[in-house]
C-alpha cells in the first residue's frame, strides 16, 4: 500500500477524475471519503465521463445507486452514496456485489460500510474546503502499476 497526497482546485478535478476513471476496470472499488461538500461527487462525475458518460452524472444521495451500462458509458459503472445507509442489512439489499462481475463501483460515504468493505479498495480521501482541497489515495497493489497520478 502507498500513499498519494496531492494538492488540488476545483479547475483541476476534471483532469485528476478522468485520469483515474481512464484506467478503471471491472471489480474495481473505489471508496470516496470526505466531508459533505468536500468534492467526491465532483471526482465521480469526472470518472464517468471519461468513461463516456455524456451530461452531467446526478449526485446518487436520494437514489443511493446509480448504475450505468453500455452503451451510455463503455463499461458498467454503479455510482453509490451509502450517507442514508443505517444499517448492515440495508446494504445486503443493495447487491452491491453484483455489479463487480462485469463492472466497477464508486462509493461515496464507504464509512457506512462498517467492518464489510472490499479487500484491494482504492481509497481516496478528499480534505480541505474552499479553494484548497487535498486528495489523499491509499493505493493498494493492485492499483500500484496503474496509478496514473
Ligand atoms: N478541488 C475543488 N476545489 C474547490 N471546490 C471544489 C473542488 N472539488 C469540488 N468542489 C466544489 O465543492 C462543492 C461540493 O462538491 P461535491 O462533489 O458535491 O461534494 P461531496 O460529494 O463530497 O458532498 C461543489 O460546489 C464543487 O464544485
Ligand atoms: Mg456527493
Amino acid at each position: 500500500m502507498t500513499i498519494h497526497s496531492l494538492d488540488y482546485t476545483l479547475g483541476e478535478a476534471e483532469r485528476i477524475g478522468a485520469a483515474i476513471g481512464a484506467v478503471l476496470r471491472p471489480g474495481d472499488i473505489i471508496a470516496l471519503s470526505g466531508d459533505l461538500g468536500a468534492g467526491k461527487t465532483t471526482l465521480a462525475r469526472a470518472m464517468l465521463k471519461a468513461r463516456g458518460l455524456a451530461g452531467e452524472a446526478p449526485s446518487p444521495t436520494f437514489a443511493i445507486v446509480q448504475p450505468y451500462a453500455p452503451p451510455e458509458i463503455d463499461m458498467p459503472i454503479a455510482h453509490v452514496d451509502l450517507y442514508r445507509i443505517e444499517d448492515v442489512g440495508e446494504l445486503i439489499e443493495l447487491g452491491l456485489d453484483d455489479y463487480l462481475y462485469d463492472g466497477a463501483l464508486l462509493i461515496e460515504w464507504p464509512e457506512r460500510l462498517g467492518d464489510g468493505g472490499w479487500p484491494g479498495m482504492l481509497d481516496l480521501v478528499i480534505s480541505g474546503s474552499g479553494d484548497a482541497r487535498v486528495l489523499t489515495a491509499s493505493v493498494p497493489p493492485a492499483w500500484e502499476a496503474r496509478w496514473p497520478l
